[in-house]
């Protein structure tokens, strides 16, 4: 895998869950990986009026065009889900719902967050249809943080018995987007996407 896109949406002021996206970038960095933090605040796409290809060709905003080249080279995406009222997290689902074709032919994986110890996993439930109905391929490893505070701090450093616990899950989770972004890629060379 050469290029992962990390995807992460709070826009809370006090937002946690950044933590664990900077954490995977760092990680899959170390694993010689070019991960790429989309910080859904950061980029600020409005709220959804037009997709991307309801845009006559170079007249979308420029963080929506230059975001679509982004999705359409990457490899492989990591969705960094926390959870609200059982639910996902608007400003991700957001930004993910501007795109379409963008996404298709490539393997998603999950990883979960909560300040509590579900962990976020009914985000990750919900996330899992909508990114299958996206033209992704959803990786069954998902990576699932509870007391996220208590497991990263604020550099996104690995804390207590939770940060080892993550530490443990990550190697198995990384290998598993790995080879699923290489089978992609490599049947993608082999032969054209049929649509
Ligand atoms: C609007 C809102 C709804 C929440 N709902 C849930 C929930 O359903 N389950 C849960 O485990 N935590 C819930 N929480 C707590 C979050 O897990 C915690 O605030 C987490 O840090 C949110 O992610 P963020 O800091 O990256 O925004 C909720 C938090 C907010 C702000």
């Amino acid at each position: 895998m050469k290029k992962l896109l990390v995807l992460y949406g709070s826009y809370r002021s006090d937002r946690a869950g950044i933590r664990l996206a900077d954490y995977c970038v760092r990680r899959f960095g170390g694993r010689g990986v070019e991960a790429e933090l989309i910080d859904a605040k950061a980029v600020g796409l409005p709220m959804l009026d037009r997709m991307y290809k309801e845009y006559e060709p170079g007249t979308a905003p420029v963080a929506m065009q230059d975001l679509a080249k982004k999705i359409e080279a990457a490899d492989a995406f990591l969705f960094v889900a926390g959870e609200y009222n059982w639910g996902v997290q608007p400003g991700l689902k957001n930004l993910t719902d501007h795109f379409l074709e963008q996404w298709f032919w490539r393997p998603a994986a999950l990883a979960t967050y909560s300040a509590g110890r579900f962990a976020g996993v009914r985000a990750g439930q919900a996330w899992h249809p909508t990114l299958s109905e996206m033209g992704m391929v959803v990786i069954p490893s998902m990576i699932s943080v509870g007391q996220i505070t208590q497991t990263l701090d604020e550099q996104g450093q690995p804390i207590g018995s939770g940060g080892a616990a993550l530490e443990r899950s990550f190697g198995k989770f990384a290998d598993e987007l790995t080879w699923w972004a290489d089978a992609a890629a490599a049947q993608k060379e082999r032969v054209k996407p049929p649509y």
